[in-house]
């Protein structure tokens, strides 16, 4: 039940929380901003408070006790327990101090002729077409294509990446039925096996090329002394794979629903191109890709009306935090001109999306061309959900540019 706030859990939603969660959220936040689940978690729905969270070193994303529990011992838990974002220092500082160098905003800079050039070639096929399905054929393959090209991943292996991260990232969401389980448990062992042998071959071979970079720069890279066991690394490069594309391609798929629910807010950018800067910024606050996280609270921590316990473990709504009325004035209204825009769609504190800026260009490039390129844009038929309530993007969404 998710109809009115003193019955919801967020461990027993609904699938119209997850068809249309906002209207709950906004009932939360006016009446229940710090809301207790029935098993002693909160769900934060206020801005501040979540931010507050976010920017504290107190607050710990280490999960091996809850994911035990929630998956046992399996492909699953060794997945989720070995990756940087659910870790704290001194791990996590050594994944993340090997990762950055590739992804300053200096080398980011060099991808965006080979993204101009994929989305170009994309947008004519798409235009041969005439029908198409905007996540299969357009939204998906920019990003599974710029991190695998980071990641040095064959093309036969590309088209299957996206199967890997709903299945495994869908098993992180609140409530996962048995199913959806075996599937994530699945795709991690199969993932797994094709990294270790990519890395084995990458280990024996180096040959320092452009493309498979950030795989080199994991395998011999070292911190503090340390380098990462085949294990960390297998894990590590699932999770970039599965963040480097899965949350970009929801940001272009999201963004093209909203721009097609919003016929005024198309026109406008389709007018003047030049808003697309801060349009992603409205598409990543309105349609936030991730949109619940999660922290264990390792002391107490004051929020705006209470104090939380050491202890405390914390879900936190950016989407509902991207929509408080007390920053984001008229918030359900999409306007791509918004100014200032202090969405937290890739958070911010330690843990800060390692890939804004990337999936910002992309998402820049890939919508903008797309307005462009097709001034008829409409759509073909239902939209499908991911029907996740931690992600929030499409499977299927048929468009028609005539
Ligand atoms: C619109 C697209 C994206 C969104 C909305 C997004 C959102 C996020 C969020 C909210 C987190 C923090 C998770 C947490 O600590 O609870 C995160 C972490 C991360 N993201 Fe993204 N992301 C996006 C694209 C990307 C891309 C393109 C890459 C890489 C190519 C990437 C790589 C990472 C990494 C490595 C982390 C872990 C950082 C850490 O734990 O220190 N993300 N992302």
């Amino acid at each position: 039940m998710t109809s009115t706030t003193t019955d919801f859990d967020l461990n027993r939603i609904g699938p119209d929380f997850i068809a249309d969660p906002y209207p709950t959220l906004h009932r939360l936040r006016a009446a229940r901003p710090v809301h207790r689940n029935a098993d002693g978690s909160v769900f934060l729905t206020r801005y501040a408070d979540v931010l507050k969270v976010y920017q504290s070193r107190d607050m710990l994303s280490d999960k091996a006790t809850e994911f035990a529990a929630k998956f046992g011992d399996c492909p699953l838990h060794r997945h989720h327990t070995t990756s940087l974002v659910f870790n704290d220092p001194p791990y996590h500082s050594t994944v993340r101090k090997l990762l950055a160098a590739a992804f300053t905003p200096r080398k980011l800079a060099e991808f965006e002729p080979l993204i101009d050039g994929i989305v170009d070639r994309l947008i004519d096929r798409v235009a041969e077409m005439g029908d198409f399905d905007m996540i299969e054929d357009f939204a998906k393959v920019l990003p599974t294509e710029i991190i695998s090209f980071m990641l040095g991943v064959p093309e036969e292996i590309r088209p299957k990446l996206r199967g890997y991260s709903v299945a495994i990232l869908g098993a992180l969401d609140p409530v996962v039925p048995p199913d959806r389980l075996a599937a994530g448990n699945a795709a991690v062992a199969e993932f797994a096996e094709i990294l270790d042998d990519l890395i084995t071959r990458r280990r024996a071979n180096p040959d320092g090329a452009a493309q498979g970079e950030v795989l080199e720069a994991l395998i011999f890279g070292e911190h503090e002394g340390r380098r990462l066991s085949q294990e960390e690394l297998i894990q590590n490069c699932i999770f970039l794979l599965n963040a480097g594309h899965e949350t970009t391609t929801s940001l272009v798929g999201n963004a093209v629903g909203t721009l097609l629910d919003n016929p005024d807010q198309h026109r406008r950018l389709q007018e003047d191109p030049g808003l697309i800067t801060t349009a992603v910024e409205e598409f990543l606050r309105v349609e936030s890709p991730l949109q619940i996280g999660n922290r264990r609270a390792g002391a107490e921590i004051e929020l705006e009306d209470c104090t939380l316990p050491n202890g405390t473990y914390i879900h936190t709504s950016i989407a509902a935090a991207n929509r408080d009325p007390s920053v984001f004035p008229d918030p359900d209204r999409v306007d791509i001109a918004r100014k200032p825009n202090r969405q937290i769609a890739f958070i911010t504190g330690p843990h800060v999306c390692l890939g804004a800026t990337l999936a910002r260009i992309e998402g820049r490039i890939a919508i903008g061309k797309l307005v462009d390129r097709f001034p008829h844009l409409a759509p073909a038929g239902a939209r499908t959900r991911l029907g996740l309530a931690r992600f929030r993007g499409f499977t299927a969404f048929p468009v028609t540019t005539r």
